[in-house]
Parts: C-alpha cells; sequence; structure tokens
C-alpha cells in the first residue's frame, strides 16, 4: 500500500506513471511465453528433422550413385542390355530414401515405381511435406546398345518416408504440447483470480475502514501471505479503533469538565448576583415609594432618575439572566427536556412574534444531563440559525424516542426558510459547536440540508 502511493508520486515534471492491471499483466505474459515455447518446441523439432532427412536421403543417394557405377551395363555389354538396367532399377527404387526409374529418349518413364501406385509421402499432409522436404538430387544415366541409345535410368532421393515418420512424431509431441500449455495457462489464470479475490476482499475492508466502518476485520486466510497482510489490516483497525474511543472519551470528558465549570460559574454568578440584584431592586421600589412623599422642589428631578436607576436595574438582572441561561439552562436538573424547550421557544416567541415556532415532543427517557444538555444546545443553535441566516417565517421542533433502532432520541429542526445554500459556511462556530459536541456524546448529526422547499437540521443521540 505504502510502497504502491509512493510509486505513484507525481515526479517534478507532474507525470505520473501509468497504473497496471496485474490481471492482465499475468494473463498476456504467461500467453506470450506459453505460444513463445510452443513455437520455438516446433522450430526445433523441424529444423532437426530436416537436417536429418537431408543427411540420410543424400547418403542413400550416394549409396545409390555407387551401385549404379559398379552395376550399369556397359555399352557394348551382352543382349539384354536393358533388361539388365530395368533390374537394377526395381533393385534401387526398393531402397530407403531412393527412387529409380527407366526413361526414354523422349523423357517418358518406361517402369513404374516398385512398391505402390501410391506415394508412400501421402501419409503427411501436404503443408508438412512441403515444410520438411529438402531439395530432390537427380541423377540420369544414359542406357545404350551400341549404335543406339535406349533411354536412361534416373536416381533420386526421396524423403517421403522419412517425412512420414518425423509426422508420426510431430502429430503426437505438439497437440501434447500444446495441452501442457493450456493446463499450465489454465492453472496460472486460477491462481491469479484467488490471488486477485483474497486482494479485493482485504481492499473492500481497508475501504469500509477508511468509510469509518472500524469494526470491519479483513477476512482470515489459509495462504500464509495473504493472512499476514489481513492480520496487519486487521491490527491497524484495532489500532485505530482503540485511539478512537481513547479520543471520544477524551473529547466526552472534556464536555464534561467545562460543562461542570459552565455550570459552576452560572451557580456562582446565580447564588452571587441574584440576591444582590433582588436587593437592589427592592431598595429601589422602596425609594420610588418614598419619593412619591416627598413634596418640594427636587421631587420631579429625583423621581426621574430613581425610575431611570430602576429600568439599569432591571436591565442589569435581564442581562445576568440571559448570561446565566447562556451557561447552563436554569431549568436543567429542575425541569424535565421538553419543559425546557417550551421556556426556549417562548422566549424566541418573545422575540420574534412574526416567526410561527412549534415544538412536539414525544420523550420519555433518560438520556442522561450531558446528553439533554447537547440536544437543548442544538435546538437552541438551529433555531437560532433558521430565524438569523434563513429568514424562517415557520420552524417545527420535534423530539421522539426512536424505540426502534436502539433507543435513539431524535431531534429536528424543520424550518421554511430559504436554506444554507449550495455550501454551508465553515466559518461559523455554532455548527462546528454542535458537531464536537454530537462527536463527543457519540450521537450523529446531520447538518442543515434544503429540501422540497424546507431545511431540516437533526440530531440523533442514542441512550446509553
Ligand atoms: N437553517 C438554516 N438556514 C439557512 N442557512 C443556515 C441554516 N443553518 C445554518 N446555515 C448556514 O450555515 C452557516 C454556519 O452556521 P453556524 O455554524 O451556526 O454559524 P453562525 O451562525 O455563527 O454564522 C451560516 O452562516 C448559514 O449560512
Ligand atoms: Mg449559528
Amino acid at each position: 500500500m505504502m510502497r504502491q502511493d509512493i510509486y505513484l508520486l507525481p515526479d517534478a515534471t507532474g507525470w505520473l506513471p501509468r497504473r497496471l492491471s496485474l490481471y492482465r499483466i499475468v494473463t498476456f505474459v504467461s500467453l506470450g511465453i506459453s505460444t513463445l515455447l510452443c513455437m520455438s518446441v516446433a522450430a526445433i523439432i523441424v529444423m532437426n528433422a530436416r537436417k536429418a532427412i537431408e543427411e540420410e536421403t543424400s547418403s542413400a543417394f550416394r549409396n545409390a550413385q555407387a551401385a549404379v557405377a559398379i552395376r550399369m551395363p556397359p555399352r557394348f555389354a551382352g543382349k539384354d542390355t536393358m533388361g539388365k538396367a530395368m533390374r537394377l532399377a526395381e533393385e534401387l527404387d526398393s531402397l530407403r530414401h531412393v527412387s529409380s526409374k527407366i526413361i526414354d529418349t523422349r523423357g517418358a518413364a518406361l517402369q513404374m515405381r516398385a512398391d505402390s501406385t501410391e506415394p508412400r509421402e501421402s501419409q503427411a499432409p501436404r503443408w508438412f511435406n512441403t515444410l520438411m522436404r529438402p531439395e530432390i538430387q537427380t541423377d540420369l544415366y544414359p542406357i545404350s546398345h551400341y549404335p543406339n541409345m535406349l533411354g536412361s535410368l534416373q536416381i533420386s532421393t526421396d524423403p517421403g518416408d522419412e517425412i512420414a515418420e518425423v509426422w508420426e512424431d510431430f502429430r503426437i509431441i505438439i497437440p501434447l504440447l500444446g495441452l501442457s500449455m493450456a493446463v499450465m495457462l489454465g492453472l496460472i489464470m486460477i491462481v491469479n483470480a484467488q490471488i486477485l479475490r483474497r486482494l479485493g476482499q482485504i481492499q473492500e475492508a481497508i475501504g469500509a475502514i477508511r468509510q469509518g466502518d472500524l469494526t470491519r476485520r479483513a477476512p482470515d486466510d489459509r495462504i500464509i501471505e495473504f493472512a499476514v497482510l489481513a492480520d496487519g489490516v486487521n491490527d491497524l483497525a484495532s489500532h485505530l479503533q482503540a485511539e478512537r474511543a481513547e479520543n471520544n472519551l477524551l473529547q466526552t470528558r472534556l464536555l464534561t469538565l467545562s460543562d461542570a465549570e459552565r455550570a459552576r460559574i452560572a451557580s456562582d454568578l446565580h447564588d452571587e448576583m441574584g440576591p444582590q440584584l433582588f436587593a437592589l431592586n427592592a431598595a429601589l421600589a422602596q425609594a420610588l415609594t418614598a419619593a412619591k412623599n416627598l413634596q418640594g422642589e427636587g421631587r420631579a428631578q429625583l423621581d426621574d432618575a430613581l425610575h431611570a436607576a430602576a429600568t439599569h436595574a432591571k436591565a442589569v438582572r435581564d442581562s445576568a439572566r440571559t448570561a446565566i441561561n447562556d451557561l447552563r439552562p436554569m431549568l436543567l436538573g429542575h425541569g424535565t427536556l421538553p419543559e425546557l424547550l417550551e421556556e426556549l421557544v417562548a422566549d424566541f416567541a418573545e422575540m420574534r412574534a412574526d416567526v410561527e415556532i412549534n415544538v412536539k415532543t414525544n420523550y420519555d427517557a433518560d438520556a442522561g444531563e450531558l446528553a439533554e444538555l447537547s440536544i437543548y444546545r442544538f435546538v437552541r443553535e438551529s433555531l437560532l440559525n433558521a430565524i438569523r441566516h434563513g429568514n424562517a417565517k415557520r420552524v417545527e421542533i420535534s423530539m421522539c424516542c426512536n424505540s426502534a433502532e436502539a433507543r435513539q432520541i431524535v431531534t429536528r429542526v424543520v424550518d421554511d426558510g430559504c436554506g444554507p445554500g449550495d455550501a454551508v459556511s465553515g466559518r461559523g462556530y455554532g455548527i462546528a459547536g454542535i458537531r464536537d459536541r454530537a462527536h463527543a456524546i457519540g450521537a450523529t448529526y446531520l447538518p442543515p440540508k434544503h429540501e422540497g422547499g424546507m431545511t431540516v437540521t437533526e440530531l440523533r443521540v442514542t441512550c446509553q
């Protein structure tokens, strides 16, 4: 894997080496080598056989020449010159690798072949004969009975029977060779297919692991090399799984700590500032009542100043309440999550009376404070985004406990706004924060998606 990646890195000119298929390489190379081997063996057999045929026929021809030189009747021999020549021709023709006949003065044969009318070379096909046949050597010896010219004795090389013998071997060896090559090729293809199938299985597992399915494992194998490869991939997946689990644990711990810190700050603010602000407001109310009983020049001025002070004190109290609520929803731990969401919606409705917000909850589970806080923050951020970015006029919030799918709490915010456009901006902290929270508690966050005129944002929390 690593080596392949390094190999595929483009060089300085940006050139990327072409990828080759192992299947094709093995198929074509083994097919080429088998064909070449078959052809070479056939060529060697043919060349050696040709040489042997040539040597055998030449040696037989030389013997025939010697026999003619010794036994050919001389020009002034007895009466039966032609008879003797014919017997000699018959004898020579019956020898292997040589043919002999008597021809008359016009060149027509006077004597048929000694063995049969059928040529011996007919056993081998014509193309094989043409391929193997060496150059035919021929000699003519005149037969004369002084003063008459009777005809000639013709001797020639005859490789027919030798070719037939070679053909007998050739027609067995070549098909056998072809068959063994085909079997070898078939075996190579089967092994190749097996290798590719196993590689494919391991590749599939790697693909699934890369997609995030860290529970996926490459199948074990009886072949050592593949088993080692699969073990390597599986070890890597286990390592990744352990790292991810640790990462999630750390993230959850971080989230728990930060929520605890926020809760402590909220509590401190509430406990410290709450009574003081209450006292301040009560004191201002008292001062206003006392000022009403006063008569004289500065009364109106005092009244105005006290009213202004009361307004500012109220604003400070509201700001403190919002800050405390943002740090940690006040109802959390005191009321249920549906009540908390109702409260949230009421706050939004107060701010934006032109937006219709509906909440529908079907929640009877206890997902734990961390999960409930995450759902609450998800709804608040999504509601805010729908109104602020999508300009929505109607928002539907639903939360239900889906018992069919391993007790999942599915919270969905659907708005009729314009949607996030083609690409959700990655610069906002809202979505990133929700995503991190979801990841830390093992939940699934589906970012806003505009479909059929509505924008849907979803959070799925699995109950512990
Ligand atoms: N319901 C929605 N309708 C339209 N746009 C949305 C919606 N929710 C998110 N967005 C888009 O996603 C972006 C990122 O949102 P967010 O992370 O909450 O950042 P912020 O609210 O701070 O801008 C927003 O700027 C907006 O463009
Ligand atoms: Mg936002």
